[in-house]
């Protein structure tokens, strides 16, 4: 027996109602807010993500699907959105359009991760990206877009964590600080921690070991050491989330997995127990276009995680809008009218009513019992003697009363 790979799910038609209401709710803010959807491919150079995530990242040395492609170049399944989207941007020449360019995606994103609720290998992001614009107004209307994106949907017990981690300007002198401040503990941290100490400093700061949890606690805080310029749009930034009553959290523990990061970070997370609790997360990346060849272009955005928004959607009982249903569902009394039942249901869905045929023949007891799981409305039922006097039945599947009804008038009264 096959089974889907580990860290993977079907989406099953009973889950598509959620699907397709956080998809719509994506789209709907994008329109409000000025953003046109990109979709980029599947997979890419594998250095693209190489050269802007990172190396020293989990997401580029331990979990990316790498593979040669029959021509011997390594490419790799998209473990994230935003560099992808920077390739196109500067590929196509986005530049040259009024700046920033806004953009977003729903696309399918691939990590090698263990998994664990909430946490699988392939999984899917809502994100936005505000390219070519440095003024922090566009990191406050970004954090703005996924905050009311959230309470689009309805969900609740958010918190927004917000931090800045400088730029390459300050960030050495903060790394230095940070480094010195952890190498007279380095004993008493886990073996993770003590990797990072030598890789990836600034991740020292996030470790969920407990032990680990208290010595970042007391660590030196990025905002402290951040140069004028980054201190200028970290408080003007969050005069903005001010006035736009935004609601966020400092946390100078906030890092993020990615190497790209400049200045804003944040993260939106749920406060339900288990381990999986950022539905969201993004920040600003002044260098990643520079990094990729493009002229220097500031830019910053987010990733949103659609199936863990699903489960808080499942968890806080919010109710979704089911999909639609067939209209009719057309069944037959006898052979001898099976055909001219099955041409019916073509003329109906010719006609643009969503007509489910019976395709078999059964029982009429049984066509109905199937016409009731199909959800449909109405059943048609096609009988010998009406059929002759060019009439059917039209049941009400809700209320099982019956009416005979002219084969002219049929479509007309569905539509009805
Ligand atoms: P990220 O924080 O790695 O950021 O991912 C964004 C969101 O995707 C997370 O907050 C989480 O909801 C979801 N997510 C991540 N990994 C998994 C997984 N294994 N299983 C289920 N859900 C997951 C990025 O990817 C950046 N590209 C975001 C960004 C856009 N920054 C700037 N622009």
């Amino acid at each position: 027996m096959y089974r889907a790979p580990r860290g993977t799910a079907d989406i099953l038609p009973a889950d598509q109602p959620y699907w397709r209401f956080v998809e719509d709710k994506a789209a709907a803010i994008c329109n409000l807010y000025g953003y046109r959807r990109l979709d980029t491919p599947v997979f890419e150079e594998y250095n693209l993500f190489a050269r802007t995530v990172g190396e020293g990242t989990d997401i580029v040395s331990k979990e990316m699907y790498t593979f040669e492609d029959r021509s011997g170049h390594l490419m790799a399944l998209r473990p994230e959105g935003t560099a992808p989207v920077c390739r196109a941007y500067i590929e196509h020449g986005m530049h040259n359009l009024p700046q920033p360019v806004k953009l977003y995606y729903l696309a399918a994103i691939f990590r090698y991760e263990r998994p664990q609720a909430g946490r699988y290998r392939q999984h899917h992001q809502f994100g936005c990206e505000a390219i070519g614009e440095a003024d922090p107004a566009v990191d406050a209307e970004v954090i703005d877009l996924v905050w009311q994106f959230y309470r689009s949907l309805g969900l609740k017990d958010l918190t927004l964590h917000l931090n800045s981690i400088g730029c390459r300007v300050c960030r050495p002198a903060y790394l230095e600080a940070l480094k010195d401040y952890y190498a007279g503990i380095i004993d008493s941290l886990c073996p993770d921690c003590r990797t990072r100490f030598q890789k990836n400093p600034l991740r020292l700061l996030d470790c969920k070991e407990p032990s680990c949890q208290a010595a970042a606690e007391a660590a030196p805080s990025t905002a402290r050491s951040l140069c004028q310029e980054c201190g200028k749009h970290h408080d003007r930034l969050q005069k903005y989330l001010l006035r736009l009553d935004v609601n966020y959290k400092f946390n100078h523990r906030l890092v993020r997995g990615l190497d790209y990061y400049t200045r804003t970070v944040f993260e939106i997370q749920t406060r339900e127990a288990g381990a999986q609790t950022a539905i969201g997360g993004g920040g600003r990346y002044d260098n990643l276009i520079e990094d990729l060849g493009g002229k220097p272009t500031p830019a910053v955005g987010f990733g949103a995680g659609i199936e863990r928004i699903i489960q808080n959607l499942i968890s806080q009982k919010i109710p979704v809008p089911s999909l639609p249903q067939p209209a009719a569902f057309v069944a037959f009394a006898g052979d001898s009218v099976r055909d001219a039942a099955f041409s019916l249901a073509s003329d109906l869905r010719r006609a643009g009513i969503a007509t489910i045929a019976a395709l078999s023949s059964r029982s009429l007891k049984a066509q109905l019992k199937q016409a009731d799981a199909s959800g449909a409305r109405y059943a048609v039922i096609v009988g010998e003697e009406e059929l002759a006097r060019g009439t059917v039945t039209l049941r009400d599947m809700g209320t099982s009363k019956q009416t005979s009804v002219p084969m002219a008038e049929l479509a007309a009264r569905l539509i009805n």
